[in-house]
């Protein structure tokens, strides 16, 4: 079997929830066994390790991105910043809304948490409608960093966010699609 379907095999597909119509693809089946943690968290170490995709830092979205993104810029032996909901983060932040698929919400980051000029890795688990990582992407650049590449396990394409982030300029590195 191929690793994409091997990890496939790992999302739990849970209908109707949080609310009826979404189908809600749960990865945490991928984190639980810790053969498919391992394969799992290569895929992204390895393309990442790459000279030319080699980022500067590695942000991750709350909540599901930080369990990924910690772990993989722990792996490439550079700092992890965390992108959270509104009213978490201690010291001086900037903002950005945004819609989600069953909702609305704001992230924020620390004005300090990059650098002008800094090469980000933007990590969550799952694109839907591309608002979070759009919204991710914006806070970055608010504070002049270039977002090299937006990494996620699962890519829900008929929701239109990736082919979005795309025509945005946002290269996407997803390892599976749900159709
Ligand atoms: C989920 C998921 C992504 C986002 C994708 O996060 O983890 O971050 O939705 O949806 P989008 O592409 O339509 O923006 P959510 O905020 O629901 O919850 P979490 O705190 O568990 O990550
Ligand atoms: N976030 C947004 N849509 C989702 C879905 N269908 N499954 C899991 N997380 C999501
Ligand atoms: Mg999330």
């Amino acid at each position: 079997m191929n690793v994409i379907d091997y990890l496939r095999q790992h999302i739990r597909t849970v209908p109707d929830w949080p609310s009826p119509g979404v189908q809600f693809r749960d990865i945490t089946p991928l984190l639980q066994n810790p053969r498919v943690f391992r394969v799992l968290i290569d895929q992204f170490v390895h393309r990442y390790m790459a000279p030319d995709l080699r980022p500067d830092v590695v942000a991750g979205i709350d909540a599901r991105g930080f369990i990924l993104g910690a772990v993989i810029a722990y792996e490439l032996n550079i700092g992890f910043v965390p992108i959270r909901k509104k009213g978490k983060l201690p010291f001086d932040t900037v903002s950005e809304e945004y819609e989600l698929e069953y909702g609305s919400a704001t992230v924020e980051i620390h004005t300090d948490a990059v650098r002008p000029g800094d090469c980000v890795l933007l990590i969550d688990d799952l694109i839907a409608t591309g608002g979070t990582m759009m919204a991710g992407k914006r806070l970055l650049e608010k504070l002049g960093a270039s977002v090299i590449e937006g990494a996620a396990i699962v890519d829900l394409p008929e929701l239109g966010g990736s082919m979005l982030l795309r025509d945005a300029g946002l290269p996407l590195f997803t390892l599976v699609d749900f159709a």
